[in-house]
């Protein structure tokens, strides 16, 4: 018997989130209420009126005040941040910022500046970053920054500045940036140099400077955190020219439109007069590479030298001893032997990817770093049949390996039996040929993190992640299961420490309910872009609390017996599926408007069913599946015509039976 039901729809669709402040047709964006607003590029002449004098941050660039004065932003006593690029500003008249006390961020970035009024800047007294970057000054005059005491940095990229040298009362206590990069400074003396003496911890940015002189001396008086030589053409001008100085880090590589000079070894021995803890070369070529080329370095801790055209380094090299982390990545090493890694035994940390040439990793190439914590491989074309153990012979302490983007690894039982002490796996990427019952990660009983995402692996393999006692996050995004499924008996079984687990990918079309019993304090599981049904959330029916993405699945309709699995979580997304929003799914539609909070991604969570209502949000589809007053009356007419033919029907049927006997 069909039942009569009527139903009918209510939509109710509310306008877009952004809330809009319009001003002569032009809008700009409340990005938070009365406090944050994005007016870029809206051709305004003048602060529109409809801002709230309470406006703190604006960022008002691309719009046209070619001066502004003491009237422009008077109203908006409370602004921190003022982003006012490309404005075709030229003048900047007196007190132009006097109400502006709180102050903190000015961004004057490309505008044509003619004129600065000396008081301009005195009322932000608080200023911290000023950004004076393509804005056409020659000379650091021009900037009136005589009261800012807490000025933090001063970015000044791509002007026409010659000279670093500091005006007289330029505040210096709080500096801690100093930006030229992209100017014309060729030659930095003792006295430009040493207007910078009061600042400590300097980070000061040349790059892209023809420097071609440094006066001898020049960097002794002041301690720097960083400079930047980027790009320049001869090295030798800097080691010579920074004898005495102390940096914490001094970046010496090089760009692709830079026709540098090859680096002769003796460049280096500027080094020895000076103390530098970090040094980046990336991109330099060296004329030639002997064990003496290093000798200066021995104070240092940490050498880049990404893209260097190396495809061997010396054996032992002097001078290295101390180093912790290396980096040599994008180079041509054939093997990985070739970096005779003996020359640098306290090596804590060694990168090593997008090697440009296949890197054959030998058979104990690394024995000699028993310090090293870190090493990446990733991006290296990589191909072993039978990896890892006599490749990462004596690597004990090692705690986290990245093997991820490499060719097919073959992986036996106890893969890793070398670095027992390993953290974080990550494969990811790499095709991973594991023969079945065999465990390759058996034994790690430290590890952590393992990403196994799109590694290809044979998820039937019960014993694949045995021995992971404490593994706390796995990735097996794009893996795929026999026939869809996570069957009752699968490799998660054995992972009782599991908090994050990636399903995300994986083509499953179903998950049986008793899959992921024993995971027991899982809190974030991902099993998006899957083809998975209603049916397979009985498989969490055991956890509560948990984010829970099941984002673009083959989801339609949530029958009642499921919804309480899904109310003690933490989270769910549920975007992307073909949720159903008729009266078939009216009870999962009445549940997702009472739990808006665990919800995530309800602007992008939309009905697919019936036509009518495909697109809309969930949360704005009113629907009533009542029995109408109309329905009611047609269902006991119906009901008392079928009794009144059912009786005619016996009697006739009676009578003539009794004619018949
Ligand atoms: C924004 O400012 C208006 C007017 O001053 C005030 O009524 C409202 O409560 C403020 N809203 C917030 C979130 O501060
Ligand atoms: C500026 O901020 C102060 C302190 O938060 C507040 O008391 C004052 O009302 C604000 N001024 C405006 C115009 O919103
Ligand atoms: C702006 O400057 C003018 C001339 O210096 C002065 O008369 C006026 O009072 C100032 N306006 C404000 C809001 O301070
Ligand atoms: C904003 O500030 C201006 C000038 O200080 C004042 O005239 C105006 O009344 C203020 N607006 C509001 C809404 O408080
Ligand atoms: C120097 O600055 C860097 C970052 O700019 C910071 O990490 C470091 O702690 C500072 N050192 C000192 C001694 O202030
Ligand atoms: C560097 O310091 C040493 C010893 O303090 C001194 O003899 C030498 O002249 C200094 N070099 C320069 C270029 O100032
Ligand atoms: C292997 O490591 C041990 C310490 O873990 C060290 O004593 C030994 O020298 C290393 N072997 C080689 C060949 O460097
Ligand atoms: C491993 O290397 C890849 C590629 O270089 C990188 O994307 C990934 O973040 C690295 N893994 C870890 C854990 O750092
Ligand atoms: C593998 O997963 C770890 C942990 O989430 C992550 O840090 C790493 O970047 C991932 N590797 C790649 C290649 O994305």
């Amino acid at each position: 018997m069909a039942l009569d039901i009527s139903c009918f729809f209510l939509v109710a669709l509310f306008s877009a989130s952004c809330e809009a402040i319009t001003s002569s047709d032009q809008m700009c964006i409340e990005k938070e209420t009365n406090k944050t607003y994005n007016c870029e590029n809206l051709g305004l002449s003048e602060i529109p009126d409809t801002l709230p004098n309470s406006t703190e941050c604006l960022e008002f660039s691309f719009n046209f005040l070619p001066t502004i004065q003491n009237t422009t932003f008077s109203r908006l006593v409370n602004l921190t941040f003022l982003d006012l690029t490309r404005c075709q500003i030229y003048w900047i008249h007196e007190d132009t910022f006097q109400s502006q006390h709180q102050l903190d961020t000015l961004v004057l970035t490309a505008n044509p500046l003619i004129f600065m009024a000396e008081t301009a800047l005195n009322g932000p007294k608080s200023l911290k970053h000023l950004f004076f970057i393509q804005t056409g000054i020659s000379s650091l005059e021009f900037i009136p920054v005589h009261n800012l005491k807490n000025l933090e940095s001063l970015h000044l990229g791509s002007n026409h500045i010659s000279s670093i040298k500091l005006p007289k009362g330029f505040p210096t206590e709080n500096l801690k940036v100093l930006d030229f990069q992209n100017n014309a400074i060729h030659y930095l003396t003792k006295e430009e140099m040493g207007s910078l003496h009061q600042a400590s911890n300097l980070s000061l940015n040349l790059k892209g400077n023809d420097i071609t002189g440094i006066e001898p001396g020049a960097f002794e008086s002041t301690v720097f955190q960083s400079v930047d030589f980027g790009g320049t053409v001869d090295l030798l001008v800097i080691f010579t020219g920074l004898q005495n100085a102390t940096i914490q880090s001094l970046w010496l590589g090089t760009f692709e439109d830079v026709d540098d000079k090859e680096i002769s070894s003796s460049v280096f021995d500027g080094l020895c007069e000076m103390s530098v803890e970090s040094i980046n070369l990336q991109k330099r070529s060296f004329l030639s590479l002997s064990s003496n080329t290093f000798h200066c370095f021995t104070n240092l801790k940490d050498l880049d030298l990404t893209a260097t055209h190396l495809k061997q380094l010396p054996t032992g090299i002097v001078g290295l001893n101390n180093l912790k982390k290396l980096v040599l990545s994008a180079n041509k090493f054939d093997s990985l032997c070739h970096i005779n890694a003996a020359s640098f035994p306290s090596l804590t940390h060694l990168y090593i990817k997008g090697n440009v040439k296949k890197l054959d990793l030998g058979n104990g190439c690394l024995e000699n770093l028993e310090n090293l914590h870190l090493l990446d491989l990733s991006h290296d074309d990589i191909e072993t049949p039978d990896c890892c153990n006599l490749q990462l012979k004596n690597l004990s302490h090692l705690q986290s390996l990245n093997l991820s983007y490499n060719e097919p690894l073959g992986l036996k039982t106890e893969a890793f039996k070398e670095c027992p002490h390993l953290e974080l796996l990550d494969l990811a990427f790499t095709q991973l040929r594991v023969k079945a019952a065999q465990s390759p990660f058996q034994n790690l009983h430290l590890l952590k993190v393992l990403n196994l995402s799109h590694c290809l692996i044979d998820t039937g393999n019960q014993h694949l992640l045995n021995g992971l006692p404490m593994l706390q996050h796995l990735n097996l995004q794009g893996n795929h299961f026999p026939n869809g499924n996570i069957q009752k008996t699968n490799p998660l079984q054995t992972l009782e420490s599991l908090e994050i687990l990636i399903l995300s990918f994986c083509d499953l079309s179903s998950i049986d309910q008793l899959a992921f019993t024993s995971l027991k304090i899982i809190n974030h599981m991902d099993l998006s872009h899957n083809r998975l049904t209603s049916s397979s959330i009985e498989a969490l029916s055991h956890l509560k609390g948990i984010y829970l993405n099941l984002a673009s699945n083959s989801i339609s309709i949530i029958p009642s017996s499921l919804l309480p699995i899904l109310s003690q979580q933490r989270t769910i997304n549920l975007r992307q599926n073909p949720l159903d929003c008729t009266c078939s799914n009216i009870y999962f539609l009445e549940w997702y408007k009472e739990n808006m909070q665990i919800l995530e991604d309800t602007e992008h969570t939309l009905c697919a069913n019936p036509p009518s209502l495909r697109g809309v949000r969930l949360s704005d589809v009113m629907l009533s599946c009542n029995i109408t007053a109309v329905g009611i009356f047609f269902l006991i007419v119906f009901l008392l015509l079928f009794t009144v033919a059912l009786i005619f029907a016996g009697k006739y049927f009676l009578r003539w039976k009794y004619q018949h006997i």
